[in-house]
């Protein structure tokens, strides 16, 4: 199906993407119109690993070491695109870059061997809705937009990778904050003077309002009133919690799960306990005050 252009949502470590040949317009028009994506909002590229990657874009010294240390993983880099890379111009959205990512969950990791071929995936949701992490709600948002989900259980790691860009003049910046923490970006590039973090919006999907499950968000809620969907965390029972031991990465990878029960109970709103932001904490509630914007 990917090979003759068709739209598959797949499992990868993070969250379920909708995949399509990067190589064809026609292909990746089909994922921005399924999702109803806007058309400025580039989109990610699947590679089987470094050799195919640099195909596709121009490496420096620190995207090889960062490819070394965390392919395949959940690190996207940001990188300049190679002169007549095979990727349709839809791809980066006009962009002079291209993010790239090597994913790790084996199943993917066999889609893309058996394609051959770089494979685009933005999350497999409607546009500005919460990411999929299990083929349940792949099907709920899209399953009458695609032709198939691959069914690979359910995500580990529940959030989006980490998005670097690697800059000129050896400044870097972290895009979007994921399973991989910028202190450990900063243990392989070094903690340089004139490295730059910010979380402003330039990946254009970094909008506002994003991951929104359709009903007001409140957030840092210890309690929740009677019409109130409380997700805990930690002390803080509520109805569902993200972790009762107060473990982070069980936080991540139960977040969006969370927000899809959220959605569909019947309470028409939705608390969510206090979460720390150490770590990967720093990720989820950076997908929380989008989700509650
Ligand atoms: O974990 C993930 O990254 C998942 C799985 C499926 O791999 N994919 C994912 O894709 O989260 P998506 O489309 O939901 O998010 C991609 C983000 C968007 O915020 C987009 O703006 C940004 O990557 N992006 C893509 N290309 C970019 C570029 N050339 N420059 C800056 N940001 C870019
Ligand atoms: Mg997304």
């Amino acid at each position: 199906m990917l090979r003759e252009g068709g739209l598959v949502a797949v499992p990868t470590e993070t969250v379920y993407g909708l995949a399509a040949r990067a190589d064809r317009d026609e292909a990746v028009a089909a994922i921005y119109r399924a999702k109803g994506r806007p058309s400025f909002n580039p989109l990610i590229v699947h590679v089987a690993d470094l050799a195919s990657a640099r195909r596709l874009a121009v490496f420096d010294e620190r995207a090889v070491l960062l490819a070394r240390r965390f392919w395949p993983g959940a690190l996207t880099m940001v990188l300049p695109v190679q002169e007549g890379a095979p990727i349709a111009a839809a791809v980066t959205a006009g962009l002079p870059t291209v993010a790239l990512r090597c994913p790790a969950h084996p199943v993917m990791r066999s889609v893309i061997a058996e394609a051959r071929l770089p494979l685009a995936a933005p999350s497999a949701n409607r546009s500005g809705g919460v990411s999929p992490t299990t083929p349940a709600h792949v099907v709920e948002s899209l399953g009458d937009r695609i032709d198939a989900v691959l069914d690979g259980g359910a995500c580990e790691a529940g959030l989006e990778s980490t998005i670097i860009a690697l800059r000129e003049g050896g400044r870097w910046q972290v895009l979007r904050p994921g399973p991989i923490p910028e202190s450990a970006i900063s243990a392989v590039l070094g903690s340089r003077s004139d490295a730059v973090t910010s979380h402003a919006i330039e990946a254009p999907g970094q909008l506002a309002s994003h991951y929104a499950p359709g009903k007001p968000v409140r957030l840092d809620a210890r309690t929740a009133e009677a019409d109130e969907f409380h997700i805990g965390f930690a002390d803080v029972a509520g109805h569902v919690t993200l972790s009762a031991s107060g473990d982070l990465s069980e936080a991540a990878s139960r977040l969006y799960a969370l927000l899809h029960e959220g959605a569909a109970s019947p309470q028409p709103r939705i608390a969510v306990a206090p979460v720390p932001e150490d770590g990967i904490g720093k990720a989820i509630n950076d997908r929380l005050r989008r989700a509650a914007a």
